[in-house]
């Protein structure tokens, strides 16, 4: 244990008036990402993505996974809409038409639909098929901050198209047993993306989740992602919740199911020392493996 408090429960202090990011006119694009299935990519999509919105950053959130699990926890079932990312993805629609806006203002979604599925079998046939994504989003206006996709468990085509297209990968890692497992394979596969066609990419850092410090297991798990990452993990770490458990089946983020309880303290507090880092010093982490 190397003695770094988690933060839960504590909001760091936050500009009053939240700007820009300085220099930026383009949007800073994470990919929110781990193969392992069910370890908060989602949940951790969802409220992030809401509280940049609520700190002022105007953010896109691209639903990648053909489970569609962001797309309703922001209240839009997938067989709602008429057009979802895959129409973006197979060049059908421009990605402007799949945009809807949710109940946060400043949040803006890019929902899957159920034909998600077979995208990953069509990509496989056309040109560029890992850039469809990138070109996608070569289109979109200019009044995000922030775009956040959440990837599926899996280093699928429709993974290496986020990665081919995001300046860096968050990396949700729930406080379990063998948590670490598959992290080098992750790892390695965005270092690979960079040495093949995003040379921009990072990684953003690892977040903790479903944490709870009463356990051995969590505090053992925490240590050691710290001793090896270092500052590259979070400070912010999120609380193993039920609150932010049952949000989603209301279709709403945690902070309009419990805008006062400590998974949104957490989400804002992580959205705060993301936009610290990304503020700081060219706002990236050095790329590294
Ligand atoms: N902090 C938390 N506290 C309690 N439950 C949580 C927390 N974060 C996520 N969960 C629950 O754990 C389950 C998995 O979370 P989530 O869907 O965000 O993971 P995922 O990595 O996106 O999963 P998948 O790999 O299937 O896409 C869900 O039931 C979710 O509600
Ligand atoms: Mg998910």
């Amino acid at each position: 244990m190397l003695g770094v408090p988690p933060l839960y429960g504590r909001v760091l202090p936050a500009p009053l008036t939240p700007s820009p990011l300085p220099g930026t006119e383009m949007p800073r694009i994470i990919a929110i990402s781990n193969q392992k299935g069910g370890v908060g990519k989602t949940t951790t999509s969802i409220n992030l993505a809401t509280a940049l919105a609520r700190a002022g950053h105007p953010t896109l959130l691209i639903d990648l996974d053909p489970q569609g699990n962001a797309s309703s926890g922001l209240g839009c079932p997938r067989d709602t809409v008429a057009f979802g990312i895959a129409d973006a993805l197979l060049g059908l629609e421009p990605l402007g038409r799949v945009i809807v806006p949710t109940a946060q203002p400043g949040l803006d979604l890019a929902p899957a639909t159920p034909s998600l599925v077979g995208v990953e079998v069509e990509l496989v046939n056309l040109p560029n098929r890992e850039q469809r994504l990138h070109l996608a989003i070569a289109g979109l206006e200019k009044k995000y901050q922030f775009v956040i996709f959440d990837c599926p468990p899996s280093l699928s085509l429709i993974t290496l198209n986020a990665f081919t297209s995001a300046d860096s990968v968050l990396i949700p890692l729930q406080a379990e047993y063998y948590a670490m497992e598959g992290l080098g394979e992750l790892i390695r596969t965005i270092a690979a993306v960079r040495r093949s066609s995003n040379p921009r990419l990072v990684r953003e850092g690892i977040v903790l989740t479903m944490h709870d410090t009463r356990t051995n297991l969590c505090r053992d798990v925490e240590a050691q992602a710290r001793a090896v990452f270092g500052t590259e993990v979070f400070q912010t770490v999120i609380p193993r919740s039920v609150r932010l458990a049952e949000s989603p089946s209301y279709g709403k983020s945690i902070f309009h199911y419990e805008p006062s309880g400590r998974g949104a303290q957490a989400y804002a507090a992580l959205a705060t020392e993301l936009v610290a880092r990304a503020v700081s010093a060219g706002g990236l982490l050095e790329a590294v493996g």
